[in-house]
């Protein structure tokens, strides 16, 4: 079966990727697409996302800069294998990305940053012991550039970004109290199911990535609160808009380069 997107990017090459996390999803439909492409569709590829909508990649323009969206992604907790869990990085790679914008929603574990804050990841715990499938741990870390490029873009749409370090967690669960206290006293500033393998599968193909965290909801224990799962979407709508500020700027950043 051809796919029309790789002939299309064949012909006429895109730079920069976007993988879609929580809250973020909606983005897509503001982008002027040229190719739409449900990830059922292509041979191989894992065919349901935990969304319970159908994944699609986007090729279009979204405010004045063309890219590439992938919208849904594969997480270790559905019963992937990591190889898998990686297929749409696997699909840059094979189109030829060179920078690549990673989003996802997570827990915030220091409450130094309110919940809502906008996270650069510098760095992972990889609470899984999965992570290394995926490539050389050392690639986990955030490089210079990278951190240049997102603090600019931070500055440019005046979003006041955190930073820290993200633990990876299995899922599909949340944590428990017990767990964020320790997570906590390790050193982690927020907590997610998702995004460590993506970020060192990227880099180890010599991509530019730029992982961001949308900081959704205080962790297990953090508050008295119980945590719910309709918090994640309802903060990451609520803060979409610094988002999207965010990544149009880190695009112009990357873009100017
Ligand atoms: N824990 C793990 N993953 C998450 C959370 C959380 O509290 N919020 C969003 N993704």
């Amino acid at each position: 079966m051809r796919d029309p997107l790789k002939d299309l990017l064949n012909k006429k090459p895109v730079q920069v990727a976007i993988v879609l996390g929580s809250g973020l999803g909606e983005m897509v439909s503001e982008i002027i697409p040229e190719v739409i492409l449900p990830y059922k569709d292509i041979p191989g590829f894992p065919t349901s996302t935990v969304e319970g909508h159908e994944g699609k990649f986007v090729l279009g323009e979204w405010k004045g800069h063309r890219l590439l969206a992938a919208k849904g992604r594969f997480h270790y907790y559905e019963g992937y294998s990591i190889e898998k869990v990686l297929s749409i990085i696997e699909y840059f790679h094979d189109v030829g990305i060179t920078h690549v914008v990673i989003t996802n929603a997570a827990g915030l574990i220091n409450t130094k940053y309110p919940k809502g804050t906008i996270f650069r990841i510098d760095d992972f715990i990889d609470f899984t012991k999965k992570a290394a499938e995926a490539g050389d741990l050392t690639l986990a870390k955030i490089r210079d550039h990278e951190k240049k490029a997102i603090d600019k873009a931070a500055k440019i749409s005046g979003v006041n970004i955190g930073s820290g370090i993200y633990v990876w967690t299995t899922g599909p669960s949340y944590e428990t109290p017990a767990e964020i206290q320790y997570f906590s006293r390790l050193g982690a500033d927020i907590v997610g199911m998702s995004t460590m393998p993506e970020v060192i599968r990227a880099r180890s193909y010599g991509m530019n990535v730029y992982p961001l965290s949308c900081a959704t909801n205080y962790a297990a224990g953090i508050k008295k609160e119980a945590l719910y799962h309709e918090e994640v979407t309802e903060t990451a709508l609520k803060v979409s808009g610094n988002m999207k500020a965010l990544v149009s700027s880190l695009l112009t950043v990357i873009n100017q380069k």
